[in-house]
């Protein structure tokens, strides 16, 4: 009997690997040595492509440069590593930044949920290597969250040391969240995704590591992507908003994955009126989303404040803030002060309720701020570790976060980049799909929003000003 009992238990073990099981990212963590060889094999092309997310889970983007002669805006996937049967799947092909080649982007869509996928890019002359892409469960999932990556630029004649050891950061940070949490579905990240925003090299270092082949990203812009602008150039976001007012590389956009809607802003730009109108249209286009994050560069509540800084505050606190509370979003995740952190449940600058770590808080009031610290960067303000609006505050180490979604709840956990401890975790249960935005309090809000968009209306014409005679 025990026998028979220890067979079957075996089968039912064997069985259920087979269904949790996920299959491990190609994310190999390497030595120095191994990255060095690795990256001066690749640096001087500008070829590797960006996998984005897409406007919802059935979705991937792709971007990439190609020779101007031959370029192809072309991907082709299949279900078979031997690319049998291989759908192609066309897309555009717009100015690059240089002369020589030309920006390729491509949307695959009617992706199946938990299903291998293979695909293949056009070089222009070929078809890529084969990479895979594997779907995860479309209900309950998992997100990815690292902040200001900031892939340091090299200047004609410079050191390339610091963007050599940037690059192997951030690979060896990706390895170790992907080693622990295979059944992660996409990244998501506050921006500073580099430091100059001018160069090319910083983009083909931040999408050396192998994992991106097969990890979609979802990529804020942050100040330091502003400084140029070659995040226009290396990616291909969904939804993209570029507004009335926006100029430049200004946009926002915002994207669905299963039960959660995600906005992104762009925190540079104090163009009110169309940070609300692009929250305005997504939430009304996706009125059954469980949940609302928000992702901005710029931290407000979460940890290390950009004290110093009036102008940036009161940006975010009169202009982002209440658009975050008006359409009552569960999270906002932010970066820029290289400082990880997170707040107790905020309103009108204000906790309204505690928010302790190892906690699950059931329908509570108020949005809860996520910091993130940055991949390659050391803490750059200053922090007041008592400061009334963080829940927890760490500096010690480059760290990552992940975001899972099942039934009701959110789980929000920070672990060390190096070895994965927790550091940090808060769940958050939805028992109601019922939202406060239609409160007295919130449609007050609104209107009085209607001076705010003024106000930011004027600022963003001041702005242009001072910039076309500054
Ligand atoms: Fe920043």
């Amino acid at each position: 009997m025990k026998k028979f009992l220890a067979a079957i238990l075996s089968i039912v073990m064997i069985m259920s690997v087979g269904v949790v099981s996920f299959a491990n990212y190609n994310a190999p963590r390497l030595s120095e040595e191994e990255w060095e060889e690795y990256y001066m094999s690749l640096i001087s092309e500008n070829t590797l492509p960006t996998l984005n997310v897409g406007a919802d889970e059935t979705q991937v983007s792709l971007c990439w440069h190609a020779e101007k002669e031959t370029a192809k805006p072309q991907v082709r996937i299949s279900k078979n590593p031997d690319m049998s049967g291989a759908k192609v799947f066309n897309g555009e092909k717009t100015p690059a930044e240089n002369d020589e080649q030309l920006v390729c982007r491509v949307t695959v869509k009617n992706l199946e949920e938990n299903t291998s996928y293979y695909y293949q890019w056009n070089t222009g002359d070929a078809w890529s290597e084969v990479c895979s892409y594997e779907t995860k469960s479309f209900g309950n999932h998992k997100a990815l969250v690292a902040g200001d990556i900031q892939i340091t630029e090299i200047y004609d004649g410079g050191d390339d040391r610091v963007q050599i050891k940037d690059g192997l950061t951030w690979n060896n940070l990706l390895s170790e969240a992907l080693e622990k949490n295979p059944d992660i579905s996409y990244f998501v990240t506050p921006g500073d995704n580099t430091s100059s925003g001018c160069t090319a090299a910083e983009w083909q270092t931040l999408l050396m590591p192998k994992a991106l082949r097969s990890l979609p990203m979802a990529m804020a812009i942050g100040n330091h992507d502003k400084k140029g602008m070659m995040y226009n150039y290396y990616t291909n976001m969904p939804n993209e908003y570029y507004g009335k007012h926006f100029r430049g590389l200004d946009r926002d956009f915002w994207f669905r994955y299963g039960d959660v809607l995600y906005l992104f802003f762009d925190s540079t730009s104090g163009d009110a009126p169309d940070h609300i109108a692009m929250a305005k249209e997504a939430v009304k286009l996706n009125p059954d989303a469980k949940w609302r994050i928000g992702v901005v560069h710029h931290g407000i509540y979460g940890a290390g404040d950009a004290i110093g800084d009036l102008e940036t505050e009161l940006l975010l606190t009169t202009i982002f803030a209440p658009i975050f509370e008006t359409y009552d979003l569960d999270l906002v995740i932010t970066g820029h002060t290289h400082s990880q952190g997170r707040s107790h449940f905020m309103e009108n600058g204000k906790v309204v309720a505690n928010a302790e770590g190892g906690k699950t808080y059931t329908d509570p009031e108020g949005v809860v701020y996520l910091n993130s610290n940055s991949v390659t960067g050391t803490p750059v303000f200053d922090y007041e570790a008592e400061h009334l609006a963080y829940a927890y505050v760490e500096n010690e180490v480059p760290t990552y976060s992940t975001l899972e979604f099942e039934g009701n709840t959110m789980k929000l956990e920070t672990r060390r980049g190096d070895n994965s401890e927790l550091l940090d975790s808060i769940t958050i249960e939805r028992t109601t799909d019922e939202r406060n935005e239609n409160s007295l309090a919130n449609s007050l809000k609104r209107l009085l929003y209607k001076v705010v968009e003024f106000v930011g209306f004027v600022y963003t014409k001041i702005d242009t000003l001072i910039r076309m005679f500054g």
